[in-house]
Parts: C-alpha cells; sequence; structure tokens
C-alpha cells in the first residue's frame, strides 16, 4: 500500500483535463497578474462563503496580515488567541507590531477556551501596558471554534474578531460557512489544505464594505485610483492568475470532496473510538477535515510503529506558540497554558484526503490499534 498523508496526485489525475485547460487560458491571454480569473475566483468564493466580499491574497498568512494592517492594529495592541496554532496566526499579529496575548485551549476541540477570554482581556487591561483590540479565534484541524460564546464576549469587550479560517474552509457552524463567522476572517490555500492551490494562495473574507476596500487597497501596495496613486502604505500580496485559474476548478469539485472527508472521518471514528480519543464534534458544527486528529499517551511509540509499516502521520503542533523561541520574549515558560501543553504531548494526525481507498483506511484503523494495544 502506498498510502498518503496528502494525495495531490490522485486529485490532479482526475481534474487533470480541466485544470491544464485553465492554467493554457492564463498562457494564452498572458495576464499573469490581476487577470480576470482573480476577479472570478472572487465572485465564487463570495458566493461559496456567503459573504458580501472575498479578496484573494497571496497565502493565509498574508490575508491575517492585511485584515489586522485594515484595522490600524499597531504596537501598543494586544491581540488575543491560541497557544495552539500554526506560527502564521500569531507572526501576523507580530508583524503589524502588536502582541499576541495567547489563551488555553479547550481539551475537546482544540479551539480558543471561551471561559477563559473575559480574564484574559481582563488581565491585559489591568496591567495598562497594551490595549486588546482583537481576537483571533482559529478553526484548528478545519472545526470552527466556538463563536456563540466568542461573538457576544467580544463585543462585551470591544474586540473585533478576525476568523483564522485557514485549516476549515469548508467547514460549517449553525448553517453558516466558516469565513463568514467573524467581522473579517483570512484563509489559506496552501497545497494542502482543504482547498488548495499549486502553490501558495489565501484570501480575507468579510460582509463590510469599507474594510474589502480597505484590504483591497492594501493588496497592491496601498493603491488610491490606481497603483500610482498611493493613499496607505500597502504590500504586494496578490494572488496569481494562474493560481485562481486551478482553485476555480478545484472549487468545482470541493462540495463533493467535503463529503468524502465526512464519511472517512466517520470510518476512522467508528474504528478507532474504543482504543484512542477521537475527535469530538460539538453538535450544529461541521468540520472540514483539514486534520483527523487522535489523542493517546503512547504518541510517539504509535507514530513510529505506523511509520514502520508505511504510515505517515504528522503532530501537530509538538510545541505551543508560547514555548518556541520566536515567543521566547514574552516570559511564558512551560505550564503557562497547560491543555495545550498537554494536548501538544498526546495529538496525532492520520492520514487524510478524499481521495483515500476503504481498505487503506481499515489498514490504518487496523494498525493504530494494533500500536496502542502493544
Ligand atoms: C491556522 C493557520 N493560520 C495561518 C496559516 C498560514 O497560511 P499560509 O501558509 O497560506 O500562509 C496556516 C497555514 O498553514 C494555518 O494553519
Amino acid at each position: 500500500m502506498n498510502i498518503q498523508f496528502v494525495d495531490l496526485k490522485k486529485q490532479f489525475q482526475l481534474l487533470e483535463p480541466d485544470i491544464r485547460q485553465a492554467i493554457d487560458r492564463v498562457l494564452e491571454h498572458g495576464k499573469f497578474i490581476m487577470g480576470p480569473e482573480v476577479g472570478r475566483l472572487e465572485t465564487e468564493l463570495a458566493r461559496f462563503v456567503g459573504t458580501r466580499h472575498a479578496i484573494t491574497c497571496a497565502s493565509g498568512t498574508c490575508a491575517l496580515v492585511m485584515a489586522l494592517m485594515a484595522y490600524n492594529v499597531g504596537p501598543g495592541d494586544a491581540v488575543l488567541t491560541s497557544p495552539f496554532t500554526f506560527i502564521a496566526t500569531a507572526e501576523a499579529i507580530s508583524l503589524v507590531g502588536a502582541t499576541p496575548v495567547f489563551v488555553d485551549i479547550d481539551p475537546r476541540t482544540f479551539n480558543l477556551d471561551p471561559h477563559l477570554l473575559r480574564d484574559a482581556a481582563d488581565r491585559v487591561l489591568e496591567q495598562g501596558r497594551l490595549c486588546p483590540v482583537g481576537l483571533i479565534p482559529v478553526d484548528l484541524f478545519g472545526l470552527p471554534a466556538d463563536y456563540r460564546a466568542i461573538m457576544p464576549l467580544a463585543a462585551e469587550k470591544c474586540l473585533f474578531v478576525l476568523e483564522d479560517a485557514a485549516q476549515s474552509f469548508g467547514g460549517r457552524y449553525y448553517g453558516r460557512l466558516t469565513g463568514s463567522l467573524g467581522q473579517v476572517a483570512a484563509t489559506s490555500f496552501f497545497p494542502a489544505k482543504p482547498l488548495g492551490c499549486y502553490g501558495d494562495g489565501g484570501a480575507v473574507f468579510t460582509d463590510d464594505d469599507a474594510l474589502a476596500a480597505h484590504i483591497r487597497s492594501i493588496r497592491v501596495h496601498g493603491e488610491g485610483q490606481d497603483k500610482y496613486h498611493n493613499v496607505r502604505v500597502g504590500l504586494n500580496g496578490r494572488m496569481d492568475s494562474i493560481q485562481a485559474a486551478t482553485l476555480s476548478v478545484k472549487l468545482a469539485a470541493f462540495t463533493k470532496e467535503l463529503e468524502t472527508r465526512q464519511s472517512i472521518a466517520r470510518r476512522y471514528t467508528q474504528g478507532l473510538s474504543a482504543y484512542v480519543e477521537t475527535p469530538r464534534i460539538p453538535d450544529g458544527v461541521t468540520s472540514a477535515w483539514a486534520q483527523y486528529s487522535i489523542l493517546t499517551d503512547r504518541r510517539d511509540q504509535v507514530q513510529a510503529e505506523l511509520q514502520a509499516v508505511g504510515i505517515p502521520t504528522a503532530v501537530y503542533y509538538p510545541k505551543p506558540l508560547h514555548l518556541q523561541e520566536a515567543y521566547a520574549h514574552l516570559g511564558l515558560g512551560p505550564g503557562s497554558f497547560p491543555v495545550a501543553e498537554a494536548i501538544s504531548r498526546r495529538i496525532l494526525s492520520l492520514p487524510m484526503h478524499p481521495y483515500l481507498e476503504d481498505d487503506e483506511i481499515d489498514f490504518i484503523i487496523a494498525h493504530v490499534i494494533k500500536a496502542v494495544e502493544t
């Protein structure tokens, strides 16, 4: 068996004629930057997510940075977020000169624990050094964070909510799609993400017309009426036409892929829940299943045993952000966020992509069981 952690080749084989045609069209018209594919994709993305605006950009990191820039976040500001995420979430906060304030996670969903948010915001205010201005909940592994608890609290504390939907594109929360759950959202189209392009890509989503216009300007060096009329400091954050063309083709196949991810996750859970802790999905919520992650006290042994029989796995994340050297200056040592730290020692992500065959899933299940029982 040749099990892939994420199988982009199988997807390409299925979509090859359409993808080649879409890329060929770009090669023929030659508008590699801001070609017609970009606007078309933005219309399709906004319709899919259900927001007024979708603004494509160079990466998920770029989407986060541009959203924070549009809120004028800068030095002296604090933005609350999870320590159990990819570094890009916190990095975006630091890149605009603000300070990430970490809040521990819920041990069942691995997302921000909303019960800790009020205290965290109040503590920042009491310390008086920073001003809490915003909040970035992360929809980890594809599972939307607890927005029903988060949004009223954020409103009470006057914090904007920037949804980090980098891993959750296609997820649902009480009938709404991820990307529409905060005032603004950022997603990533990194190749291994649920919807991925053939390079780097990302998008910002919002219903706020003024914010969208601001972000569109930031995306092209702070342009005003045109590229050589600059009304603010921006950056080069555009998505290439070739990536947009590829994503339109993949988006057309995405809904079916999401359904397959659901049935793969169900098969994993049925096979594994008696042996390891399997993901818990709250009522009313659907994960996009960027990752299927289990918890086991024997994580390292299980990973080694799976590797020995050719099953690739990954540890997301071996070190929470407050323990990374990049954030040593915050002075937050071990024990600062006990839930995130405990989960980082026990978590293991199994292969997850819509082209996993039933016999491959059963092989993985059988070997996980064997590994935890020896
Ligand atoms: C939670 C999270 N936020 C942000 C990003 C950044 O996305 P990109 O790699 O497209 O810059 C990622 C990507 O891995 C992510 O997982």
